[in-house]
């Protein structure tokens, strides 16, 4: 069985990480082995990287080296032997969050990003050199707006949900960007819907690709 790995990326607050769970489910009931992950984090070393993201201010450079170190070591330890197992790796956030959040979000150089993107995840196989990339990436994309109304009810706010709503709005926009690049990777879910509603987009959009009968 070949391995197959889903992302799950959208701003604070869009709600994505219910979804995860369910979907985890599904690929269960079906007698696929499921590693449910997150980034920045994933592997102890990614975990202490993923603290000091979150809470220590930083510039944008250092934010973005730090989430591509946790990648890198993210991917190497567990995502890849996962995949090369045949499992299903269902990754909450992956490389786009770092377009949307240091591109789009901080203003951070793109180019830069592509870069560090093709050193981190590059896979030479000898004829051609490619980029490690989700199958599928879930993107749950909601107004800016109303994620803020769905935050300011929940938990204390980390360095990036404390951010203004304008910061999300770019970060929203950087999401819209990648998905525009690379569209056969990418399913938007509207995730201002009922979580049932999202739920079976989620199901349906995995279905859609043959993923899941
Ligand atoms: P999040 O995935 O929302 O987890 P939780 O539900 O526990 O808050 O938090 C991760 C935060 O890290 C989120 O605000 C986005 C940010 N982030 C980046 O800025 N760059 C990245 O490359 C990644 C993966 C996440």
């Amino acid at each position: 069985m070949t391995g197959l790995f889903i992302s799950f990326e959208g701003i604070d607050g869009a709600g994505k990480s219910t979804h995860i769970e369910t979907l985890a489910q599904a690929f269960r009931a079906q007698g696929r082995t499921v590693l449910l992950t997150r980034e920045p984090g994933g592997t102890p070393l990614a975990e202490v990287l993923r603290t000091l993201v979150l809470n220590e201010a930083m510039d944008a450079m250092t934010e973005a080296l730090l989430v591509f170190a946790a990648r890198r070591d993210h991917l190497q330890q567990k995502i890849q032997p996962a995949l090369a197992r045949g499992e299903v790796v269902l990754c909450d956030r992956f490389t786009d969050a770092t377009f949307a959040y240091q591109g789009g979000g901080r203003g951070f150089d793109l180019k830069v990003l592509s870069t560090l993107e093709q050193w981190v995840q590059g896979i030479d196989d000898g004829a051609k050199s490619a980029i490690r990339q989700p199958d599928l990436t879930l993107w749950f994309d909601l107004d800016p707006a109303l994620a803020a109304e769905r935050l300011a009810s929940a938990r204390v706010p980390d360095k990036f949900e404390s951010q203004p709503v304008e910061f999300f709005s770019r970060v929203a926009k950087a999401y819209g960007q990648r998905m525009a690049e690379q569209p056969g990777r990418f399913a938007r879910i509207e995730a201002a819907n009922s979580r049932e509603a999202v739920g079976q987009a989620v199901i349906l959009a995995v279905q859609h690709k043959g993923y899941l009968p």
